[in-house]
């Protein structure tokens, strides 16, 4: 990164790793990435930036049209920042589900925010039910307005985002020197993205998915529990872009498990995170206390975003 950006999309990616040693302070070391640094304050920026970039270079998106996508918050704001700076409007269909911070921020951003009644969920557990009902509103835009609809679920540029930036940076910052990567799913973009490349350069690297306990779909269990407090992950289905041959193992998370890792990650470290974030940690521990990697396994992992939005 350089000392004077151009725009703030220069602000994207290049985020540094921390290592928790207060929350595991054994052998081993998890490592964490600080996503929450970037402009729109999460890991979806990557994302934003390269479904943006890729649109114009392929002349899906002409300057000035209007951009449309459903969003749990995270996404919005990624794209809110991308879209101020190349000049497109943007319109984010949102469950009501979501908390409302996240509304308030998008429409701080500039951007048009559209809620949509939950079909299922509570407020503050958001359904892969809710989601579909947010995304059949995106689209409908889409038509009506004549918008670009970004789509990240089946937006391969999602993928390429951390292909590309996300998992180099881990790869570089520590060295190569890894044992495992763990993440938790929402569009499966981080997950797949980082765990292709991480594996492309060396196969041993064992990558985990962190699921919400109760909605392990990805697991292959039954979907008990929709409602869970991983915002922006666990949607009780299979995204289209997952990959199943990059997934070496599934750890659980419980909603008391991410309320109580997310108190030691502001109390102990001084790091105020979202519940995905603090699942993430949660499962690296896990992993590395399993001793399933032996003695001293060294798990990059992921800080979503800040916990200032729930
Ligand atoms: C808070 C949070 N954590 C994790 C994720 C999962 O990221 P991905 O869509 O790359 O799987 C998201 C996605 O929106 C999110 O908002």
């Amino acid at each position: 990164m350089a000392l004077v950006e151009d725009s703030v999309l220069g602000l994207i990616g290049s985020t540094p790793l921390v290592r928790l040693d207060r929350i595991h302070a054994g052998a081993g070391g998890v490592f964490a990435k600080a996503e929450f640094v970037q402009p729109g304050g999460s890991v979806k920026d990557r994302a934003a930036l390269w479904i943006i970039r890729d649109a114009h270079a392929s002349g899906r998106l002409v300057s000035g049209r209007s951009v449309v996508e459903m969003t749990s918050g995270n996404m919005g704001a990624g794209l809110a920042v991308v879209c101020n700076v190349l000049g497109h409007p943007l319109i984010a269909t949102m469950s009501e589900g979501n908390s409302p911070a996240r509304a308030r921020m998008l429409e701080a951003l500039g951007a048009e925010v559209v809620l949509v009644p939950q079909v299922e969920g509570t407020p503050g557990r958001v359904t892969g039910a809710d989601i579909r009902a947010a995304t059949e509103r995106a689209i409908e835009i889409a038509q009506e307005r004549g918008a670009f609809y970004v789509d990240q679920f089946n937006n391969p540029s999602c993928v390429r985002a951390h292909e590309e930036s996300t998992a180099p940076e881990i790869w570089d910052a520590l060295g190569g020197e890894l044992d495992a990567f763990v993440a938790a799913v929402g569009t499966g973009g981080t997950f797949v993205g980082v765990s292709r490349f991480l594996k492309g350069k060396r196969p041993d690297i064992w990558c985990v998915a962190a699921e919400p306990e109760g909605a392990e779909v990805l697991a292959g269990k039954e979907l008990r529990r929709p409602e869970h407090l991983l915002q922006g992950t666990g949607y009780g289905f299979v995204p289209p872009q997952w990959d199943a041959s990059l997934a070496d193992d599934f750890i659980a998370v419980s909603d008391e498990e991410a309320m109580s890792f997310r108190r030691l990650l502001a109390k102990k470290e001084g790091l105020h995170v979202g519940y995905s974030a603090a699942a993430n940690v949660c499962a690296a521990v896990k992993l590395i206390e399993s001793g399933r990697l032996g003695h001293s396994p060294r798990v990059a992992t992921i800080l979503c975003d800040s916990g200032l939005k729930y």
